[in-house]
């Protein structure tokens, strides 16, 4: 295991870099490869190693991230005798990923067979300074040196041969991090990425987009489960079916003390107090669905980030809740999203934003119906409507098959461990890594169609 003090699985990294070479790949007749090679574009350490190394630069206004560090960027194992659990940080997303495509089957040394090309640029990491200071003031700048690096400095002809059009990278923060108008006065929030003219033709893989995305996609947040083996997957599937599921309702998180002005999280605080009290709702009416239920709300407080490399914490009680809530907070989107479908506790949505319209590729957009529940947020806060009416009046019938297709669609939604080349050695699962590279070329091919370049 690593930390801050022992750099050594640094220099491990370094050397996996430099000493993989990518696979040589079938060519001709059954060519597994064809129209998914990708070759991963070489950046000078400032981009990606350097970042890593100086983890804990920006102490104290950023805390260190070097012990998320530790098993490329799955961070350690929550404890000794785990294969599959980490304390995983999800600002990690873009050093695990670029671990993942370095076992990817259709890599490509050589730039002019490739369909795509990876970035391996760490930018969330690089946007740190831009964010948290100390370069703040030249926020409008975050980017540009890469730019200059693939545009004039290295092969410029690899980024001119389609527009830079094959490109692709991926951010770990949501894409308003990175949606500073370039010209904004004062200077607001974020760095000005994704409104870069210079960038605007590379396709970006990022944890949240915006409202009206352009150049991003969004992709699953990390979760702290990464199997290695089908095996590990399929037992822990096998115990979320088994789980008995006591209590109706759980928020896990922070925000909306009671204090605040009205807002969806300080509902469900207000509605999750209340609800501790069984005979409020008991009483209600004559039915007893809920007296299966133990409890009917479990808040778990989250607030101080006391959740985020704890997994315990809030696994726990999810697996034995039937309804998740997932309340947009500071941005519509969340990583307990994920949590929840990890535990088979059946999402629930109070904006379109919050996954709808995100994660097209993960999640069916047209069946959000038969695996999540949605209550307008305004109803919530405004019109006096509690979730928990609406949550008890779905039968358990419907609940039963809504959990069954959150298990379903669970697989697609973590990052399995490095390590095996393909998913054929995983029985043809595809993780959320797998979809996301297939979607990233179907992205590409269209865009090179789309603008006359030859594929
Ligand atoms: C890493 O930190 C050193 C020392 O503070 C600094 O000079 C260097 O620019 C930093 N590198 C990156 C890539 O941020
Ligand atoms: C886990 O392993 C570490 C390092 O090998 C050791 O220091 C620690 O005591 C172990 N913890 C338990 C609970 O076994
Ligand atoms: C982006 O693509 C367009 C259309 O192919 C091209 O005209 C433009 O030069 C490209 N932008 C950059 C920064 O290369």
């Amino acid at each position: 295991m690593s930390s801050s003090s022992s750099p050594l699985w640094l220099w491990l990294w370094c050397f996996f870099i430099i000493a993989i070479s990518p696979s040589v790949e079938s060519r001709g007749d059954g060519d597994e490869c064809w129209g998914r090679r990708i070759h991963i574009r070489k950046l000078p350490p400032r981009f990606n190693l350097d970042l890593l190394r100086n983890c804990s630069q920006f102490r104290p206004i950023y805390p260190s991230f070097c012990p998320h560090l530790a098993n490329h960027g799955l961070g350690p194992t929550t404890h000794n005798r785990t294969l599959s659990w980490h304390r995983t940080d999800p600002s990690m997303l873009e050093l695990l990923f670029h671990r993942r495509l370095l076992d990817y089957p259709c890599l490509t040394p050589d730039p002019l067979l490739a369909d795509a090309i990876f970035l391996p640029y760490y930018s969330s990491l690089d946007a740190l300074p831009f964010l948290f200071g100390p370069a703040t003031n030249s926020s409008p700048f975050h980017g540009l040196p890469l730019f200059d690096h693939l545009t004039r400095i290295h092969r410029p002809d690899l980024w001119l041969r389609r527009g830079g059009h094959d490109h692709f990278l991926v951010m770990a923060r949501p894409a308003w991090d990175f949606s500073q108008s370039p010209d904004a006065e004062p200077l607001v929030w974020g760095t000005s990425f994704l409104k870069l003219p210079q960038f605007y033709n590379v396709s970006a893989l990022i944890i949240e987009s915006r409202p009206t995305p352009y150049q991003e996609q969004a992709i699953p947040y990390p979760t702290s489960f990464h199997p290695s083996t089908p095996h590990l997957l399929h037992s822990w599937i096998r115990r979320v079916r088994r789980s008995r599921r006591t209590t109706l309702m759980l928020f896990a998180g922070g925000g909306g003390s009671i204090g605040s002005n009205p807002n969806i999280r300080r509902s469900i605080r207000l509605e999750c107090n209340n609800g501790i009290d069984r005979a409020n709702y008991d009483d209600d009416d004559d039915d007893d669905d809920n007296v299966y239920y133990e409890k009917v709300c479990e808040f778990v407080d989250c607030s101080g980030g006391v959740c985020e490399h704890d997994p315990i914490r809030y696994m726990r009680p999810m697996l034995e809740t039937n309804f998740c809530l997932q309340p947009p907070g500071d941005t519509p989107t969340r990583r307990s999203t994920f949590d929840s479908f990890l535990a088979g506790c059946i999402p629930v949505f109070f904006e379109d934003l919050s996954a709808r319209r995100q994660y097209g590729w993960h999640l069916p957009e047209e069946e959000y119906g038969e695996f999540s529940v949605t209550i307008a947020k305004e109803d919530v806060v405004w019109d006096g409507v509690r979730i928990v009416d609406v949550l008890r009046r779905i039968p358990e019938e419907e609940v039963r098959r809504m959990r069954e297709r959150v298990i379903e669609l669970m697989p697609r939604l973590i990052y399995r461990k490095h390590g095996v080349s393909s998913n054929v050695g995983w029985g043809g699962i595809k993780d959320a890594f797998d979809i996301a590279v297939e979607g990233v070329l179907e992205r590409i091919r269209n865009r090179l169609l789309k603008f006359n370049y030859s594929a």
